[in-house]
């Protein structure tokens, strides 16, 4: 079984598969060096629901042992209680050194079943097989791991990098339509910081088509994003430099997030409001961005009527009140061209203001 390719990390280099079914994964031949008679499962619950029983299949092509612990679906399941149910879960049925740990689902799962595996025994066996398009093409590489701490987001966690990554895009068949478009803000992400022709092909497969499921194109295009992703975390594994240039319009987009409660939008239409406002940003430092390659996607999104109300003076307080700030000013990922990213702080805040309003009249447009 050939790796599409390797993800190579100081800590670990680990293969990662993109495939068009599970039945393409044999687990007996990646699982030898774990050589464990017991298998924990850790599946979503809705990919439980619909997958479960090709998961055991493939499964039981390594052992008869299966342990399955069901995470609910929700952003909620990042939690201290969840974490502790499932180390609870891997202790109580036996879990040693040496027994894998497969995370199959989103980011969700992906995140805490990393953390658990990261913290059980100081480290078992992990096997990240991401389910939504945002996982396979960001979350489940790079060995970030991690949950929710009431004090904010993601506080809690590990750089913990698993074994093998296994893309099956057959999984997609069932992911809702707002879940494509989590991942499709994270894609266009990767075109603006790295790949200006990927802008392109999601214009193929999501604006041109009806549907995105099954596209010819999709494989691709998932190989192209895991791949930037994989690059940028090999030279800066513990984001000390680099990988910042990943969270190119995420601090626009954490403000949206967290002013609204993490309600009424979702990650995925923060990013794209965040990025549009990111490049009219860089525009306004000097730039001359053609922006209409990012704003054409704008008819995918169906934004809540109530994120228009939000006020730019509002959000720039949210954006100073970010836990994860370390400087005074702000600190942004910005564009010199697509594909030219640059990290720079900037408190200048009208032009910042400027930046929120451009990105609100276009999603108030019907463009
Ligand atoms: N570790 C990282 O580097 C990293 C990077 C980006 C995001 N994240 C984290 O990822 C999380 C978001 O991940 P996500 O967008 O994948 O969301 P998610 O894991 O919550 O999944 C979204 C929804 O899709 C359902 N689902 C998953 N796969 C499905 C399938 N194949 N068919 C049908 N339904 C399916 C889930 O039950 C859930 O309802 C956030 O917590 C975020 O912080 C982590």
């Amino acid at each position: 079984m050939k790796a599409d390719f390797s993800v190579q990390t100081p800590s670990r280099n680990y293969p990662l598969f993109i495939r068009p079914s599970v039945k393409d994964f044999q687990l007996n031949k990646l699982l030898n060096s774990a050589s464990s008679e017991r298998l924990f499962i850790i599946v979503d619950q809705h990919v439980e629901q619909y997958h479960g029983e090709e998961i055991r299949k493939m499964a039981g092509g390594f052992t008869d042992d299966l342990r399955t612990y069901v995470v609910p679906s929700g952003e909620s399941s990042k939690s201290y209680e969840h974490w502790k149910d499932l180390t609870d879960f891997l202790l109580n049925n036996g879990a040693r050194r040496n027994t894998p740990v497969l995370a199959i689902g989103g980011g969700v799962t992906g995140d805490l079943a990393g953390f658990a595996a990261a913290t059980v025994m100081r480290g078992l066996p992990l096997i990240h097989i991401p389910t939504t398009l945002l996982a396979m093409v960001d979350s489940s590489i790079g060995g970030k791991t991690g949950i929710n701490h009431t004090m904010g987001k993601n506080l809690l966690g590990s750089f913990y990098q698993p074994d093998a990554i296994l893309i099956n895009t057959g999984y997609l068949s069932t992911l809702p339509r707002k879940e494509w478009i989590n991942g499709l803000s994270e894609i266009l992400k990767y075109a603006a910081i790295k790949d200006e022709s990927i802008f392109q092909t999601c214009e193929e497969i999501f604006l041109k088509e009806s549907t995105a499921v099954g596209h010819s194109l999709l494989e691709e295009l998932i190989r192209k994003c895991a791949k930037i992703k994989a690059d940028v975390v090999a030279a800066d594994e513990k984001e000390s430099g680099l990988r910042m240039i990943l969270n190119f319009g995420h601090t626009f987009a954490h403000s949206l997030e967290n002013s609204a409660e993490y309600k009424n939008i979702s990650h995925g239409e923060a990013v794209f409001i965040g990025m549009v406002a990111a490049t009219r940003l860089s525009n306004q430092l000097g730039a001359s961005i053609e922006m209409d390659v990012l704003e054409k996607f704008r008819g995918l999104y169906e934004f809540d009527p109530s994120i228009g109300a939000y006020q730019a003076d509002d959000l720039i307080r949210a954006m100073y009140s970010d836990k994860k700030r370390m400087t005074e000013n702000l600190k942004f990922v910005l564009l010199q061209d697509w594909a030219a990213p640059y990290v720079k702080e900037c408190s200048e805040t009208d032009i910042i203001s400027d930046a929120w309003n451009y990105a609100f009249d276009l999603i108030q447009s019907s463009k």
